[in-house]
């Protein structure tokens, strides 16, 4: 069963059926004004933190996804009512039609409706903290009709739902104003110009308003059927004290074929209410504000351009999967319906992953993850596994502008860096290969020798900040050299304390490879001799203590006791994802090895709708493995098929050149080939979940927890740079794909370092890995692609065979 398709034309997702089983969600906002809107037009906005800031509420879990960001329509003849996105008025579908298109950071939402044509069109601009709202209502009958349009927000207040609701601060501590076509809601006790007034405000000059939500709504009502929209008029309130709300109402008289367009604009600070009317109250600029969004992300996109005989690869990688590993480099974790802000700041390890994914389109961004997680790492090379960038970030206050100290307690030191028993053993390592390979893409090399603090005082270069985080990772190993487990590992839920994890040192063994390099290249031979005698030591470590002989395969570690985790002895947890994939995309491992373990993860791990985690799942509680063992089976870190580690399994395949296993393990999760299941998927077809239910549990295939995963930005890596093959370097491009033997051919356009690149990959021996020849602007070449200067066009054509 569908509920829509994909519109490559306009990197669009269009939903023809709104009763889909769940809310599927965009996200508004390139910036600071953040809006996550289902296509219900359900959901929130905040301002920077999604902790804090809270402009609009939302209530997980408590309905399905409201409140929203409404318009109403009344027929004023009939009193018949309804609204331009599906819920909250829900007309029956054989009355009305309803199409959503998802864009990057717009969603568009239309209507028809006894002769009313109605579109209703959310983006937040760039520089601007707020959010338009564009509609246009067209009258398609054949008589002249009287329409009236109410918007409907209900603002928060400030702080996450649950917290308000612990203290019901609105109740007495925030109030609406209304002035010439604006509501304004003061946050009373935050005396700030900007962040204590939120507001909505209309281009057209309201015939009545409400500020005060339960005047809109009626007593006993809801967002359904508000008593303002039943009676075609609001009751003129805007007071202090109790839930507030913004409506602004107009009707329109439009003879057959007239149409009206004006705009709602929903956002923060004092006085930009009034700014923002007069400013798109010429429709002019709402386009204009609408066409840099559209170019923003074009410009994005085009950075990396793929046309390949897999339709779902190219519609994925050409948009929706770039555009959700921004989404989540630039929102982090916690802004979605699943997590709804319930902390602010960063996880350590998920933003280190995520950075890896857009240096080439979002460089700037990544730069400033990558100091705020430096900022984040202590002395002694670990990361402070959950925290907020502002308490490192030297220009701004101890108390962040975003946190009211009469609300929110500055957090202690002692709060802020946690020690040993709290710490992850892989967050820092994470680190090291995303700073390479944002030099390699920007080039930017000073960036090396810049100057960071640690968060526990003192400071040191990028570069020895790297070192520091590869040194801890060598200190803090068990009895066998295997890195500690410590709080946990990449898995939450893997709690070893002073076991050991073979992902950790198989990740250590990826990073040492990654700064071995670096330091080649910058000339530190001292340091490249140190750290590759590190290096050998965890291979010979992993070699010796990591492989089940009797299974082939690596297995996931061992508990304080000793006792091997993931052995084929064992009816539980025998075969795991992540140590296997490691062992490969390290390169710590042989060949051979490598391809057996690979074929265990195939035998074992391997459904139509991705790999697992774990099989068979924990059934049997067990604290020396960790809280894995007592979360249901078939679910989350517990034998789900946990997506994010799953493009680790596509660049071991593309690593060990085995393109057909490779591209059946990236079709099988790629979301695109579930667009015609979603009775089963449930989720969004255009973006990653977290996890899929396994197959030990009833709902095999349902997908949970969209957008918000490290897995978007793995996928785009994986593919991008090792199925697709290209791979930025320190001074040159080097061109390696691991393809489908089927493929005869695939190009790709690639922007870097200010030059173009036009690849033509031929493939006339049907092989999967293996370039036989490269020519570039029609001159052979020996290996990587030398840059070109900015501003050329390169013509590269790649001969495998
Ligand atoms: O790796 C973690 C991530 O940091 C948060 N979500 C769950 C993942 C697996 O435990």
């Amino acid at each position: 069963m569908k509920y829509g398709y994909f519109d490559n034309q306009n990197r669009e997702y269009v939903i023809t059926r709104p009763d889909v089983p769940a809310p599927w969600t965009n996200y508004l906002g390139t910036e600071k004004f953040c809006t996550v809107i289902s296509h219900n037009a359900g959901g929130y906005s905040f301002y920077n933190s999604p902790e804090y800031n809270r402009v609009t509420k939302f209530r997980p879990n408590a309905s399905f996804d409201r409140p929203g960001h409404y318009v109403y329509l009344r027929d004023d003849h009939s009193g018949d009512y309804w609204s331009i996105s599906w819920q909250p008025v829900a007309k029956s579908l054989d009355e009305a039609s309803y199409e959503v298109r998802h864009g990057l950071s717009y969603s568009k939402f239309q209507c028809d409706y006894n002769g009313i044509h109605a579109t209703k069109t959310l983006f937040v601009p760039k520089g601007e903290d707020a959010e338009v709202w564009d509609v246009v209502i067209k009258n398609t009958s054949d008589t002249p009709r009287t329409i009236s349009a109410f918007s409907f927000v209900e603002f928060s207040f400030s702080h996450i739902q649950s917290d308000n609701q612990n203290h019901q601060m609105s109740l007495y501590s925030a109030g609406t104003e209304y002035n010439d076509g604006v509501i304004e809601y003061d946050l009373y006790y935050n005396t700030d110009e900007f962040e204590g007034f939120y507001y909505l405000a209309s281009t057209f000059s309201p015939d009545s308003y409400d500020g005060q939500r339960d005047n809109f709504l009626g007593l006993y009502r809801d967002e359904a059927n508000p008593i303002a929209v039943e009676q075609g008029r609001c009751s003129n309130t805007a007071q202090t004290c109790y839930n507030h709300c913004g409506s602004l109402h107009k009707q329109f008289t439009l003879q057959p074929g007239e149409e009206v367009r004006f705009a709602y604009i929903l956002g923060i600070g004092k006085g930009n209410g009034a700014r923002l009317r007069e400013k798109f109250q010429d429709i002019a600029n709402v386009d204009a504000a609408f066409a840099q969004i559209k170019a923003h992300w074009d410009e994005r996109c085009n950075k990396f351009q793929v046309s390949s005989p897999n339709q779902g690869l190219d519609t994925m990688i050409n948009t929706w999967t770039l555009y959700q590993a921004e989404t989540c480099v630039v929102w982090s974790r916690f802004a979605s319906f699943i997590e709804v802000g319930g902390r602010t700041g960063l996880g350590y390890r998920d933003t280190a992953q995520d950075a890896i994914s857009v240096p080439h389109s979002n460089p700037e961004m990544t730069r400033k993850r990558l100091v705020d997680l430096l900022r984040g790492q202590v002395k002694a090379g670990y990361g402070l596994h959950l925290f907020d960038p502002d308490w490192f970030d030297p220009e701004k206050a101890d108390v962040a502008p975003s946190k009211s100290p009469t609300v929110v307690p500055t957090p202690s030191d002692e709060d802020k860096i946690h020690g040993i028993k709290d710490t992850c053993s892989d967050d820092h390592l994470w680190l090291v290969p995303t700073i390479c390979n944002f030099i390699k893409e920007t080039g930017e090399e000073s960036f090396i020798d810049q100057v960071i603090p640690y968060a526990d005082g003192g400071e040191a270069s990028v570069y020895e900040h790297m070192k520091a985080a590869l040194d801890f990772s060598a200190e803090y190993v068990g009895q066998t050299g295997i890195c500690k487990g410590l709080r946990a590992d990449w898995n939450d839920c893997l709690n070893l304390g002073g076991g050991e994890s073979a992902m950790v040192s198989f990740l250590h063994y990826w990073a040492l490879e990654s700064f071995i390099e670096l330091a080649e290249y910058r000339g530190e031979q001292d340091d490249a001799e140190k750290y590759r005698a590190m290096a050998e030591g965890v291979r010979e470590a992993c070699e010796t203590h990591l492989w089940d002989d009797e299974g082939q395969w690596y297995i996931r570690g061992l508990t304080k006791d000793g006792d091997k985790i993931g052995t084929a002895q064992q009816t539980e947890g025998r075969v795991h994802l992540e140590s296997n994939t490691l062992a490969v995309l390290s390169g710590a491992v042989s060949q051979q090895r490598g391809e057996k373990a690979m074929d265990a993860v195939d035998e074992n791990l391997f459904s139509e709708y991705g790999l697992h985690l774990n099989a068979p799942s924990f059934a049997t509680p067990n604290d020396d493995i960790g809280f894995v063992t007592r979360v249901y089976q078939g679910v989350k870190e517990n034998g789900a098929i946990f997506s994010h580690p799953n493009p680790w399994a596509w660049v071991a395949e593309a690593k060990l050149g085995r393109g057909d296993r490779a591209m059946k393990f990236y079709d099988a999760l790629n979301p695109y080939n579930q667009n015609d299941m979603i009775e089963k998927r449930i989720a969004e077809p255009y973006s990653y979940v977290q996890f899929v239910m396994g197959r030990d549990h009833q709902d095999h295939g349902r997908a949970n927890h969209p957008w918000l995963t490290g897995t978007s930005g793995w996928a785009y890596y994986a593919v991008t740079n090792f199925i697709l093959g290209v791979r930025t370097g320190f001074d040159g491009l080097t061109i390696d794909p691991c393809i489908p033997t089927e493929w005869p051919e695939f190009s790709i356009t690639r922007q870097w370092r200010g030059a173009t690149y036009e690849i033509k990959v031929l493939n006339p021996k049907g092989v999967s890995k293996g370039v036989a020849s490269i020519e570039v602007n029609g001159d052979a070449i020996n290996g990587a692609v030398p840059i070109y200067a900015p501003g050329s066009t390169n013509h590269v054509v790649v001969t495998l065979g």
